[in-house]
């Protein structure tokens, strides 16, 4: 069949619309989006904790020396400022000034708004816009106006958007570049779903994108494009949403495709992963200390996560007639109730012997070993989040959420730090959309081919 696919005005200029989506930690960085930009695209530099080089082009480890989570804290935010700035470059020099490079923040990200600046006062006339989302992000327009720099906030909902622009953007609406549409029960990394939205019915994006356009119709914004983000494998399957008039311009952003190419900078365990996935191998779960929801593969990493809170009961501090029965584990008095009691019983006998508390008044179990690693990592916390579910530490004058630490979390930093560099692609959090399981058939990647950035922009254009 033909395809036909037109470029878009993005940022001033014309672009493919194409877009690799930013990915932390480490993954969408210059050696990735750098070619993509060259293809005529646009690339997204993930501004989380990024690599940074030392004088001798060596990339520098992420070793945290403060013996507070304040001090450690500014060391993350340094590193995030310092490791995007070199990844910018590297964007850029590879580009050659072609396609968009943009960068991408986590808006509960603690420190988010020190490193955007620290980073736009230090890449004028390279970096073209600023993606953002997981939070509402009601200051980004007013952070783009000062470096001139365009922004995309990220929502999964009309609804979203509109309160975004009330409140805030329609401050700043000439630099509104487009308006991401992140699909929250398919995308990778984190997810957008709202209360009201169930985890196991997935919304079809259409109307939902459609319902978008409609709010931005009303706000004088018809010719924005909205960037239609999660579950876009091939533009084949999206052939009635490009110039559809109802939608109006369309932009389509790859988080998971791009993540499977010669200059992907995950390892080549993790690219083979990709490769082997089956449908369903990928979990919407909400064990993310951030509170979002959000979509990882099925490993042993979130198998244990999802092991911990199995292992779980309520508990009273006092005796009443629902909580009547008294547990006692390590001399701890806990009241529960009388059928609970059996299966902690069980857990305690089967070696998980640590009862750990939960802000709910629940007690979770697990072996000793991982009640010393939850509890190492908590002390270990560098801050990184504006408010962390996980450690309780939080980005405000007291340093703390003012609630009880909870251990079915886990250290975000930690775990994608780790799988950025080497680590193990099944004991750490490994985010991938949940369409990743079609590399395994679609042809373009049979005999584990691998493209270059250049092939898989060209295979997207002709339509699979
Ligand atoms: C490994 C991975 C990490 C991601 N990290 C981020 C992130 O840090 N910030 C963000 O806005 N989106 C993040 N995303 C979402 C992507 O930018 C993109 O919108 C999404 O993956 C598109 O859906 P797809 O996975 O179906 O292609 C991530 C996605 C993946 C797969
Ligand atoms: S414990 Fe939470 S805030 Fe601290 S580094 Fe880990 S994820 Fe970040």
């Amino acid at each position: 069949m033909s395809f036909s696919l037109n470029s878009i005005r993005l940022g001033g200029k014309e672009v493919l619309p194409l877009i690799e989506g930013g990915k932390g930690v480490a993954i969408s960085t210059g050696a990735s989006t750098g070619p993509w930009a060259a293809a005529g695209g646009v690339g997204t530099i993930s501004a989380v904790i990024a690599d940074a080089y030392d004088e001798h082009g060596n990339m520098i480890p992420h070793e945290y020396m403060g013996k507070s989570r304040r001090e450690r804290h500014d060391e993350m935010v340094d590193y995030s400022i310092k490791g995007t700035i070199d990844q910018v470059r590297k964007a850029w020099e590879i580009s050659k000034g072609e396609g968009l490079i943009n960068i991408n923040m986590l808006w509960e990200l603690g420190g988010a708004q020190r490193i955007l600046h620290g980073v736009l006062e230090k890449t004028k006339g390279m970096v073209s816009g600023i993606t953002c989302g997981a939070g509402m992000p009601f200051k980004l327009g007013e952070l783009a106006s000062k470096y001139g720099v365009n922004y995309y906030p990220i929502v999964s909902s009309g609804r979203a958007f509109n309160l975004l622009w009330r409140r805030a953007y329609k401050n700043a609406a000439d630099l509104l570049g487009g308006v991401v549409y992140e699909d929250p029960w398919l995308a990778g990394g984190h997810n957008g779903l709202s209360n009201a939205e169930d985890p196991n019915e997935p919304g079809d994006p259409y109307p939902r994108v459609a319902e978008l356009r409609k709010v931005m119709r009303k706000l004088g914004l018809d010719h924005v494009p909205i960037i239609m983000a999660g579950g876009v494998w091939n533009l084949k399957e999206w052939k009635d949403w490009i110039d559809n008039k109802e939608l109006g311009p369309i932009v389509f952003q790859f988080g998971t495709r791009p993540m499977l190419t010669k200059e992907s900078p995950i390892s080549d365990k993790w690219k083979k992963r990709l490769m082997s996935l089956k449908d369903g191998d990928v979990l919407l779960q909400n064990f993310s200390p951030t509170g979002f929801f959000s979509s990882a593969l099925k490993n042993s990493f979130i198998g244990e996560l999802v092991g911990r809170t199995d292992r779980q009961v309520e508990f009273s501090s006092e005796k009443n007639e629902e909580f009547n029965t008294e547990l006692v584990v390590e001399r701890k008095k806990y009241n529960v109730r009388g059928e609970d009691y059996a299966k902690a019983k069980n857990w305690l006998a089967a070696g998980y012997e640590k009862a750990m508390k939960t802000p709910d008044d629940t007690l979770i179990f697990v072996e000793p070993e991982k009640c010393a690693e939850i509890r190492k990592d908590q002390k270990d916390c560098v801050g990184c989040l504006s408010q962390c579910r996980f450690s309780s530490w939080a980005d405000n004058e007291k340093n703390a959420t003012g609630r009880l630490a909870d251990p079915r979390s886990f250290c975000i930093q930690k775990t994608l730090d780790d799988v950025a560099h080497e680590g193990s692609v099944d004991n750490n959090l490994v985010f991938a959309g949940h369409n990743a399981f079609r590399f395994g058939s679609d042809p373009f990647y049979s005999n584990g081919f691998v493209p270059t950035v250049k092939q898989l922009v060209d295979r997207i254009i002709s339509g699979d």
